[in-house]
C-alpha cells in the first residue's frame, strides 16, 4: 500500500467517524440546527467568493464540501457544481440534505486526488475549513490537481491557515495545517499558482488563534502559464522541517478528544443532556485511541450531567404536581379533598403554587 493509500483510508475512517458522530458540529461552526447550518454556509460562501460576479454558467468545485454547507448556495449561483469528499458519510448526508438538482455531482474522492475530474473544465475552484486540516503532502497534490482542472483562466480561492510553521503528526487528520507567508507563497507558486490576495478571515466566533501563531485567511489564486512542480518538491517548499511520523497503531489527534469534550460540556451547559452524553461517549472513544489519560476529566463530566438531569427531574416532579394549567377546576377540587384530608400538607402546597404556578392563583 503507497503512502496515499494508507492516508486515504485513515482520512476516510476519521472522518465518517466525526460525521456519523454529528455533522453539524464536524463541519465548520458547531451549530445546533440545519437551519443556522445552511445560514453559516451562505456567509462564508459571500466571503470565500467576494468580488465575483456569477453569470450564472460557471463550472465550481469545493474540495472537502462535507455535507454541502456552502453547495447549497453555489448551487443558486453557478451552472454546474461539483462537491468532493473524502468521506462517504459526508456525501450520503450531502445528498440527503441538498435539492436534487441536475447541476449537482457530488463524488466520493479517495482523498489526494481529482480523478474523476476533466482537465480545463473548472472555472472556480473553493476549500472552506477542509484543506487546512490534511497532512502537507495530500495538500501538496491537491494543487497540482487543482491546476489541472481549473480552466485557463480559472481561479481559486482557499481558507488558509498563516503564521508560524507547524510540526504536526503526518497522520493527524484534524489539526490545523499553518505555514509560514514566504513558504505558503512559494508552495503555492510552485504549484502554477499567481497569488492575487490574501485577506484575514473574521468569523463571529473565534477562527484565528494569535497566541499560538495561527491567523485564517482567505486567499484569491489566478492559474498562471508555469506548470506545477512534482508534488514532493511543493510540500518542501511548503513545509521545509517535514511533518512527524506517528507513532503507534491508531493516530488520532488529540484535538479531537478536546474538541469533542468541549462540545459535552456546552452541551451539558444548554442542557441537552442527551446529545452531552453522546459528545463524551465519543470524547471517550476516541481517548482510548490516543495516549490521553483524561479518565478522571470524563468521570466529573459524566457525574455532572447526572446531577444536572437529576436536578432537572426533581424540578419537573414538582411542577408536574403543581401544575393544572388549563383544568383550575380540578386542582380545585383536588385541593380541597387534600386540604380536608391532610391540612398541614395542603398548606405546604398552596405555598408551593404561590410560588410555581402564580398564574392559576386566584
Ligand atoms: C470541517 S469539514 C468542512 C466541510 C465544508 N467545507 C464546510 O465548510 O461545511 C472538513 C471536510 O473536509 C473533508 N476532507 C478532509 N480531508 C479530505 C481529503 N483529503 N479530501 C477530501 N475531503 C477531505 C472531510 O471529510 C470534511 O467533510
Amino acid at each position: 500500500m503507497s503512502d496515499f493509500e494508507k492516508l486515504s483510508a485513515l482520512m476516510k475512517a476519521d472522518w465518517n467517524r466525526r460525521l456519523r458522530h454529528d455533522y453539524r458540529f464536524w463541519m465548520s461552526d458547531g451549530v445546533s440546527d440545519d437551519r443556522v447550518m445552511w445560514e453559516s454556509g451562505a456567509r462564508d460562501f459571500g466571503i470565500l467568493c467576494e468580488g465575483i460576479t456569477f453569470s450564472g454558467q460557471e463550472s465550481f468545485l469545493e474540495l472537502g464540501c462535507g455535507v454541502g454547507r456552502l453547495l447549497a448556495s453555489a448551487l443558486k449561483k453557478c451552472g454546474r457544481v461539483i462537491g468532493v469528499d473524502v468521506s462517504e458519510e459526508a456525501i450520503k448526508k450531502a445528498a440527503e440534505l441538498l435539492p436534487a438538482d441536475p447541476k449537482l455531482q457530488l463524488i466520493v474522492g479517495n482523498g489526494y486526488n481529482l480523478s474523476e475530474v476533466q482537465s480545463g473544465s473548472i472555472d472556480l475552484a473553493v476549500s472552506f475549513a477542509a484543506i487546512t486540516s490534511m497532512p502537507t503532502d495530500v495538500i501538496a497534490n491537491y494543487l497540482v490537481e487543482l491546476y489541472r482542472i481549473l480552466k485557463p483562466e480559472g481561479y481559486m480561492r482557499l481558507q488558509i491557515y498563516l503564521g508560524e510553521e507547524q510540526r504536526l503528526a503526518h497522520a493527524d487528520t484534524l489539526h490545523l495545517r499553518c505555514f509560514k507567508p514566504e513558504n505558503f507563497k512559494k508552495g503555492l507558486e510552485a504549484a502554477g499558482f499567481d497569488i492575487e490576495w490574501i485577506k484575514e478571515l473574521v468569523l463571529p466566533f473565534q477562527v484565528s488563534f494569535k497566541e499560538h501563531g495561527l491567523e485564517t485567511f482567505i486567499a484569491s489564486f489566478r492559474k498562471s502559464n508555469r506548470s506545477p512542480l512534482h508534488p514532493n518538491e511543493i510540500s518542501r517548499l511548503l513545509l521545509p522541517l517535514g511533518e512527524s511520523e506517528t507513532e503507534g497503531n491508531q493516530p488520532i489527534s488529540p484535538i479531537e478528544f478536546w474538541m469533542s469534550y468541549n462540545y459535552a460540556k456546552t452541551l451539558l451547559e444548554a442542557g441537552d443532556f442527551e446529545k452531552a452524553r453522546e459528545a463524551v461517549g465519543f470524547a471517550s472513544d476516541v481517548c482510548k485511541a490516543t495516549a490521553l489519560d483524561v479518565s478522571d476529566l470524563l468521570q466529573e463530566i459524566i457525574s455532572e450531567i447526572n446531577k444536572k438531569e437529576a436536578a432537572q427531574a426533581e424540578r419537573k416532579v414538582l411542577s408536574v404536581g403543581v401544575s393544572f394549567e388549563g383544568r383550575p377546576e380540578i386542582f380545585e377540587k383536588n385541593l380541597k379533598a387534600l386540604k380536608d384530608a391532610f391540612p398541614e400538607l395542603a398548606a405546604q402546597l398552596q405555598d408551593k403554587c404561590d410560588e410555581a404556578a402564580p398564574e392559576i392563583q386566584q
